[in-house]
């Protein structure tokens, strides 16, 4: 009788796939956030701020949580990417329970790869997030509260500290993005070139919470791996779309396979690897202009020890990568 169910799930399960698109009634673009209206910004962050309000944890802090409590599990690992990805949906649904025409918007940080801490996103206005400090206290989330650290609940401002003081080191620009997602062959080598380079030099660079992995907390960490997100489906896409269903790699010793089940969620890494499909939603093209830059591409930091061992990384690992990527900055200019 159990075969029998099992037998009859599994079709099912072929039937949906088969069905494919016919699962989403329309799919939703996720724009970049410059894209975005200013009333489409403040109608997010209001939603956001909702999530944050009520009795500590408020829904906001619980995914926060979520991120802290699986730490090692979901980093420096092959199910980064899917974990991620199905983590975003997780938050784009709630925001959507209060405001249906939410959608998550992505920041492509590598449009401010110069000079960062001078992109708009930093900007004091109510439609933008704000700057640094202890305690945030301009744009859109001045003294926006919350409750988890990596030490446990402790009420605290969101906050920020840009790694050069004032500013924030330089990102990788487009152009190394593009070059990652060609000479990238392997789902694994993609994942930790993206891991360690573009996505690690944003969190290391801004600091604070974002540093740490009640990330959560911020925003922009959400923004942040949208765009991350937006790669990983550029890559997925390359190459007639043959790359779509490769999510291979190991995670000492085991391997790990499409089979696999993210934690939390306990969903198959295989059910979250077509975006339009299994999620309904897509990504609008950036708004970087096809200009390509005449003057030198600045020099990326090497991530900082300390950041490098709150997450737990093998600093050999993250080395290795950098120097790929330093070459590439090299042949940029
Ligand atoms: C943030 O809190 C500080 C200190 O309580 C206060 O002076 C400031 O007006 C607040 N800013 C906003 C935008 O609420």
């Amino acid at each position: 009788m159990l075969r029998l169910i099992v037998a009859g799930l599994c079709l099912l399960q072929l039937i949906l796939l088969a069905a494919g698109q016919s699962r989403c009634s329309s799919v939703r673009s996720r724009q970049e956030i410059r894209q975005l209206s200013s009333q489409q910004r403040i109608d997010l962050y209001n939603a956001v701020k909702q999530l944050n309000s009520g009795p500590r944890p408020t829904e906001w802090d619980r995914l926060s949580n979520t991120h802290i409590r699986f730490n090692h599990g979901i980093h420096e690992h092959p199910v980064f990417l899917p974990w991620h990805r199905h983590f975003l949906v997780d938050l784009e649904r709630k925001l959507r329970r209060i405001n249906p025409n939410i959608v998550l918007p992505y920041w492509d940080s590598s449009l401010d790869a110069d000079n960062p801490a001078g992109s708009v996103i930093f900007s004091a206005s109510n439609s933008w997030l704000g700057g640094q400090g202890t305690c945030v206290r301009d744009g859109a989330f001045a003294n926006f509260t919350t409750y988890y650290t990596d030490n446990g609940p402790r009420e605290h401002c969101m906050y920020r500290r840009f790694d050069q003081g004032s500013s924030i080191s330089p990102f990788y620009r487009p152009s190394i993005n593009r070059r990652i997602i060609q000479e990238q062959t392997t789902y694994n080598g993609f994942r930790e070139a993206l891991e360690f380079g573009p996505h690690g030099v944003v969190h290391n660079g801004i600091g604070g919470d974002m540093m740490d992995m009640c990330a959560p907390n911020d925003l922009l960490f959400y923004l942040h791996h949208a765009f991350m997100d937006k790669l990983w489906n550029d890559w997925q896409r390359t190459r007639d779309n043959l790359r779509k269903y490769d999510m291979a790699g190991t995670s000492n010793p085991r391997a790990v396979s499409l089979r696999d089940r993210l934690p939390t969620y306990n969903i198959a890494v295989s059910a979250t690897l077509d975006i339009r499909t299994d999620y309904c939603y897509d990504y609008a093209p950036s708004p970087q202009g096809a200009a390509s830059k005449t003057t030198p591409h600045p020099q990326v930091q090497y991530m900082s020890e300390e950041y490098i061992a709150r997450m737990g990384y093998d600093k050999d690992a993250v080395r290795r990568i950098e120097s790929y990527l330093h070459r590439m900055v090299d042949d940029d200019n």
